[in-house]
């Protein structure tokens, strides 16, 4: 068994897609509780802003200009934090985004576009971290799924596809990883008041933006219905709240879910036939007439 970090200060956290949303509230969280925070995302000037207010309030943050999905950036990243720190106590892969449409008409490349950053540039991160982790023997790794890992929807199976498979990733680096001290946990948000459905909207709309399309209807009515939920959905701090409890818990739990509705939604994944879920979720997305 490994000891959890009850006590984050002075423990070296790194954390990708700090710019925003669910990334940016667990950054300020850790700076709060002592933690050396190092902010990783493509917009510099917002990770300066965020590192200014940590240390404001007496904290300690490092912030790294990287885009994940360059190798030459993955390795900056973790020599940074090494040079800075000496040591990587965390790491919380949580940069990411939604590549929505029909299968039929999203271009390959943007599929494999949302495959590199959430899947392959998380994965290539992670395999930098491991062996340092192994070295110190300890580590925690924190994986931002999705209940969209465990629940696919038309329109956005591009997106719920990374984080299936990140679902698999992180259920075999749990295993792999343990005999080394180095825990492995998942978190699975669901609906989160970020900027992720307007990335999600903005990236969708070149490719996607065609009147005569035949899903163009279907495309409409679902960005309307989840900006509809949306109002529904939780507050990042909710799931940094939950990232919190499986750094510091002595036996981190396989997964989290996040908030009540998404534990919901798991609960009926699991007690309704396919069929009965599929009309729940074809009627929500605006599928069934
Ligand atoms: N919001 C939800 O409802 C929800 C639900 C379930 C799961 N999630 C997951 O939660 C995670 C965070 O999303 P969010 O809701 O906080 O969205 P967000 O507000 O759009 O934030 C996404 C973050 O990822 C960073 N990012 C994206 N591509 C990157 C790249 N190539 N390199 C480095 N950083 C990159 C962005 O920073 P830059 O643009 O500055 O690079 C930004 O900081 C994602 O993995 C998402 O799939 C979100």
């Amino acid at each position: 068994m490994t000891t959890g970090m009850a006590e984050l200060r002075d423990k070296v956290v790194i954390v990708t897609g700090a710019s925003a949303g669910i990334g940016e509230a667990v950054s300020r969280a850790l700076g709060a509780q002592g933690a050396r925070v190092v902010l990783a995302a493509r917009r510099t000037a917002r990770l300066d802003a965020l590192k200014k207010e940590i240390e404001s309030r007496g904290g300690t943050a490092l912030a790294v200009t990287a885009d994940i999905t360059e190798e030459a950036a993955r390795a900056s990243l973790v020599m940074a934090t090494m040079t800075a720190f000496g040591r990587i106590d965390a790491l919380i892969n949580n940069a990411g985004f939604g590549q929505r449409g029909p299968v039929e008409t999203v271009p390959l490349d943007n599929i494999r576009g949302n495959f590199e950053t959430n899947l392959f540039s998380l994965i290539g991160l992670t395999q930098l971290v491991i062996p340092v982790m192994r070295k110190q023997g300890s580590g925690r790794i924190v994986n931002i799924g999705s209940v969209a890992g465990r629940i696919a929807r038309p329109l956005t199976s591009v997106y719920d596809a990374t984080k299936h498979a990140l679902e698999a990733i992180n259920d075999g680096l749990r295993g792999e990883l343990r005999p080394f001290g180095i825990e492995v946990v998942m978190i699975e948000p669901g609906f989160i008041r970020t900027e992720f459905l307007d990335v999600a909207q903005r990236l969708a709309e070149p490719v996607l933006d065609d009147p005569a399309s035949p899903y163009a209807r279907f495309m409409r009515d679902q960005h309307e219905r989840l900006q509809h939920m949306l109002k529904y959905g939780a507050s990042a701090a909710k799931v940094s709240d939950a990232i919190i409890k499986a750094l510091t818990a002595s036996r981190p739990k396989a997964r989290y879910a996040v908030p009540a509705h998404a534990r919901f939604f798991l609960v009926l994944r699991w007690a309704l036939s396919d069929r009965a879920l599929d009309w729940i979720v074809f009627r929500q997305m605006g599928l069934v007439r």
